[in-house]
């Protein structure tokens, strides 16, 4: 919404502004490919640091070094802690590049999949660039940087000052930036918006998804067809596996081995059709948890598994808002549910999972022993086989698994990656 209102003060043309709110809504959608390489070098919550990022001033060492002081291996040891600091400042100007690179990389790759305009791609890419041409990851400068990204740049920063300081401080703090990190005519069009009490108290209203779709240009809204609806499945399949480098090729393949047990089964072509989707977004929920979570190697404290048993909710509350998944969002959420109730996130039994639940949840712990994990190498179709039949019959569905034995006889088939970008962070 900031976004939008700064392209109308400044007067955008209306494909631009359409690009703009793309762009603004998708900004973040390459952010999960860089997140285990954060919590890594951090030691600590991705989620977290990246918040504290946008509130540095960043470059620059000292900023970087409080930056880093901050966040690295926040509730570890103190010799833990001096580690990580050193580490992060070690990685530097570089590290913070390629970091933000294949965030930016990515987000415009995710644009592209969903066949959205140029300049959409384009903005993206550039939202880390600063005018004064410190920026990452090309460094542009002044008008170089598209004006698009010039805006999100700006909005983002804009936000998150907003949230926790109020609209004053991030107007004090866009003024200090001014001709730094920002478009300096782009800090002027704040100042009038700044005026308009109204528009700052709009933000944080109860329901901000009608209020953002007031935004979208009418004339030059997107319209999705059935072919459309599964790019975008799959595009959003990519920024789930992007999330954790053990599981760059888990939704797709959690979806191929389903609409196999599917097949297998005979189910019918309608419950076949929706196996897809909710293969691709059973997950989606898990952008919610920390990589210090879903990467640790060692045992997970209770605190810990109750975040990762937190994440089928969340693909159900994200899935249910979509109109045009919300009738896989019961099937996707329920990947994890047990026939003898021992499953999670709402502990259903058996009388209260269809087949295609069940067979999703086949599917799933198929995918999950045939990948590597940071505790164990990928297992054989033999080992899997002898780890999943000591299940059946108490967690997971007879029929689902005996069909699930013919597509492991055959091989899960795994496509060879197509590009470099594809390939795990
Ligand atoms: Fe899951
Ligand atoms: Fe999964």
């Amino acid at each position: 919404m900031i976004g939008m209102r700064i392209g109308a003060e400044i007067g955008l043309a209306d494909a631009q502004r359409s690009a703009l709110f793309y762009s603004l809504l998708l900004k973040d959608a390459g952010c999960s490919s860089n997140a285990a390489r954060i919590s890594a070098l951090f030691g600590a919550d991705d989620l977290d640091v990246k918040r504290d990022r946008k509130l540095t001033h960043w470059p620059g060492t000292s900023a970087s070094l409080a930056h880093a002081v901050r966040t690295a291996g926040s509730g570890a040891s103190p010799l833990e802690r001096a580690r990580r600091i050193i580490a992060v400042s070690r990685s530097g100007a570089e590290g913070a590049r390629e970091l933000i690179e294949t965030r930016c990389e990515r987000g415009d790759d995710i644009a592209r999949m969903l066949s959205l305009a140029e300049d959409t791609a384009q903005a993206i890419r550039g939202l880390d660039e600063h005018w004064d041409g410190r920026g990452y990851p090309a460094g542009f400068a002044g008008e170089a940087i598209p004006v698009l990204a010039r805006v999100i740049g700006l909005a983002q920063t804009v936000e998150v000052f907003f949230v926790s300081y109020g609209p004053e401080a991030a107007q004090a703090m866009a003024r200090e930036r001014s001709g730094q990190w920002f478009d300096p005519q782009l800090v002027d069009a704040l100042d009038s918006v700044g005026r308009d009490r109204d528009f700052w108290e709009s933000l944080r209203a109860e329901d901000p998804l009608a209020r953002v779709a007031a935004f979208e240009p009418e004339d030059r809204a997107l319209f999705a067809g059935a072919r459309s609806l599964d790019r975008v499945a799959g595009a959003f399949a990519k920024v789930v596996d992007a999330k954790s480098p053990w599981t760059y090729r888990h939704s797709r393949c959690v979806a191929e081995i389903a609409v196999a047990i599917g097949g297998a089964l005979d189910l019918d072509p309608d419950e076949l059709r929706r196996l897809a989707p909710a293969g691709l977004l059973h997950d989606i929920g898990k952008l919610g948890v920390s990589n210090r979570i879903l990467d640790k190697p060692g045992r997970l404290t209770s605190e810990e598994w109750d975040a990762v048993r937190r994440h089928p909710e969340l693909t159900f509350r994200i899935l249910s808002r979509v109109s045009a998944f919300s009738d896989v969002a019961e099937m996707a959420a329920s990947h994890h549910e047990r026939l003898d109730g021992t499953g999670y996130h709402r502990g259903l039994t058996g009388e209260q999972l269809d087949q295609p639940a069940r067979i999703l949840a086949v599917a799933d712990v198929c995918e999950a022993l045939s990948a590597e994990r940071p505790y164990r190498p990928a297992l054989s179709a033999r080992e899997i086989k002898d780890i999943m039949s000591r299940d059946v019959g108490s967690g997971l569905c007879p029929d689902c698994y005996a069909a699930a034995e013919t597509v492991l006889d055959e091989g899960i088939a795994v496509e060879p990656l197509p590009a470099a970008s594809d390939s795990a962070e």
